[in-house]
């Protein structure tokens, strides 16, 4: 009996890493429409979404190197992430998924595996098999029926059902949220904006990242208020990002000498994002606080944040001598493998606002299929979360007289610089990107 009861355990256990209703093989990839067919009448929202990443989720450099050199030998190698293989692909690629394409063939065999997350995926989904959906829980009927927020939408090409699923925040949950083959959530953008104020009134993903304006959703369709816009705007592109953050400074002393110690405070407020930031992949997110300041005659001193000790705060202090990432080199069999500089090229002491993954060896990763835990820190922004950092810089014996300028500059960057060049990415996939700034004087008597 009790045997019976711990094997049932288990088995329920072991469930949700691995449940999905998106059947690998269920369907041909022509059951689906190709994206170019729905632009014929959908021309604006076809060229949205071409911009957006939805369309590059398969062929997009980075996803092609993570997937190609490091996902799928280590699927291969590891049976305990031997799942990864075709699960990757589920998000990245559903109709691949889907028509039993696995491994698809790479980015350049221009198969339609680089179709991405295209209209059929989700205007043929017809729900979820799971309460609180993620890893790929998405059920699809593809057909003549295209689902969408309309009750009175009637097309020429076809059949349209109106879908309360489209307007649902659910939705996105199916592939934005993620449990790693460890059991550790490894994308939790959803359940992140459900614990939020945003879930609480009414403000679903759709509103910030599909906004409504007026016109035609297609040629010779009705004309109306509010057509949802498909640009799917996230962390890739700086007009999102710029300002999601505001950043201000403030400090007691107008007046200071030489030698003694500067106190201030950056104050950090998330009031657009609804959610915190950085989200998503927040394995190879960074968004940091640099702070200099520069005297009289122009020359630059780093300021270092002071420390407020707690668990697990030296990842969020940027520490040029920090090697990590070696489960790079274990995938990739590299002999003698040290790692990569944890933080890129971070300065030292900038206060780092991340959430680290750790491997089943406790190294800090970017696989996030290969972490089993990532409880130790979660040093990110909360939706209209103010963090404060502090600063006390013991100035210079020999500083100038005059004008001392404090400057904090906030960054954010996808994927750490070291890890950005030993992958020889381009370089705009990692360059620092500015998202906010402030400034403060202080006279040096
Ligand atoms: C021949 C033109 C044409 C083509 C091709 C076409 N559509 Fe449409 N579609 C329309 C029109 C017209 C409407 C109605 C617009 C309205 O009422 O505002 C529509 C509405 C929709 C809606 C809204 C449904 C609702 O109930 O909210 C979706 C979703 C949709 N189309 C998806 C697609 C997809 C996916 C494809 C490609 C497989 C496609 N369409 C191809 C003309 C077309
Ligand atoms: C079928 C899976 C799937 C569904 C459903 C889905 N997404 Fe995504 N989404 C992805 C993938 C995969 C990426 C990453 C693309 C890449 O890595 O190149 C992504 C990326 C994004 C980004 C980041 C873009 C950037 O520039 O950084 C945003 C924003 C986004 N999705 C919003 C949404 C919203 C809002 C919904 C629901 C209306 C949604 N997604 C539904 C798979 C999905
Ligand atoms: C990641 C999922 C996703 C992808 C990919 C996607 N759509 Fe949509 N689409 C939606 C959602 C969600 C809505 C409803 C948004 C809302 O009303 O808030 C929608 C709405 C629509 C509408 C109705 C617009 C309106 O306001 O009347 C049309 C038409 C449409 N999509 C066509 C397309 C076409 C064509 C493509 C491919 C070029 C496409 N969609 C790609 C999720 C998606
Ligand atoms: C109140 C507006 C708002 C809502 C609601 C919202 N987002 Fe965002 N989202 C943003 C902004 C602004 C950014 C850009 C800043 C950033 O990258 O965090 C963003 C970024 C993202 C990114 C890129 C994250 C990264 O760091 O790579 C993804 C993915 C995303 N959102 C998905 C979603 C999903 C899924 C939902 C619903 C569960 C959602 N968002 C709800 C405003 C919103
Ligand atoms: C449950 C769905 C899902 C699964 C499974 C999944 N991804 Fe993703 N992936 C996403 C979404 C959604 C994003 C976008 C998050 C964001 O914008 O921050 C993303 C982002 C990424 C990115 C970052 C792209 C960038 O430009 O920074 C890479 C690389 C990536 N995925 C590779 C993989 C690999 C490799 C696997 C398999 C080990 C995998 N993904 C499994 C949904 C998924």
């Amino acid at each position: 009996m009790r045997r019976t009861i711990v094997i049932i355990l288990g088995l329920f256990l072991a469930l949700p890493a691995t449940a999905f209703s998106a059947k690998m093989g269920s369907f041909k990839y022509e059951d689906f429409k190709k994206p170019k067919n729905c632009g014929m009448c959908h021309r604006q929202i076809y060229k949205e979404w071409q911009n957006s990443l939805m369309s590059k989720s398969y062929t997009h450099e980075w996803d092609q190197v993570e997937y190609f050199k490091l996902a799928l030998p280590h699927s291969q190698k590891l049976e305990k992430v031997s799942g990864v293989k075709a699960g990757c692909i589920a998000c990245h690629s559903p109709l691949a998924f889907l028509s039993g394409d696995i491994p698809p063939k790479p980015a350049d065999q221009d198969t339609r595996a680089n179709e991405g997350v295209s209209c059929e995926v989700c205007h043929n989904i017809t729900g979820t098999s799971e309460k609180v959906p993620f890893n790929f829980s998405f059920n699809v009927e593809p057909g003549k029926v295209k689902r969408g927020p309309r009750k009175d939408a009637v097309s020429p090409f076809h059949s349209t059902a109106y879908s309360e699923f489209h307007k649902s925040a659910e939705l996105c949950a199916t592939c934005h949220d993620e449990q790693s083959p460890y059991g550790a959530w490894v994308k939790a953008t959803y359940r992140e904006w459900k614990e939020g104020p945003y879930s609480k009134e009414g403000k679903v993903c759709q509103d910030c990242h599909m906004p409504k304006a007026p016109g035609r959703s297609a040629g010779g369709g009705k004309e109306r208020t509010d057509i949802a816009h498909h640009y799917f705007q996230g962390s890739h592109s700086a007009k999102q990002l710029s300002g999601a953050v505001d950043v201000s400074l403030s400090g007691a002393q107008k007046a200071v000498k030489p030698g003694e110690a500067l106190k201030f405070q950056a104050k950090l407020l998330n009031g657009k994002v609804g959610h915190p930031i950085p989200s998503g992949s927040t394995e190879e997110r960074m968004l940091w606080l640099e702070v200099w300041a520069v005297d009289a005659n122009g020359q630059k001193y780093p300021v270092p944040v002071t420390k407020k000790g707690f668990k697990g705060e030296e990842y969020t202090i940027a520490d040029s001598s920090a090697m990590t990432y070696q489960a790079i080199g274990e995938i990739m069999e590299i002999k003698d493998f040290k790692g990569l500089k944890r933080d890129g090229d971070v300065p030292d002491g900038a206060r780092i606002f991340r959430h680290p993954f750790f491997d089943p060896k406790g190294r800090m990763t970017i696989c996030q299929w290969y972490t089993k835990d990532n409880s130790l820190v979660d040093y990110r922004i909360k939706p209209r979360e103010t963090k404060v950092e502090d600063y006390s810089w013991k100035l210079p014996a020999n500083l100038p007289k005059g004008k001392l300028t404090i400057t904090a500059s906030l960054y954010y960057s996808q994927i750490p610089s070291s890890v950005g060049k030993f992958f020889k990415l381009p370089e705009s996939e990692y360059q620092p990107i500015l998202v906010n700034k402030a400034e403060m004087t202080v006279e040096v008597k």
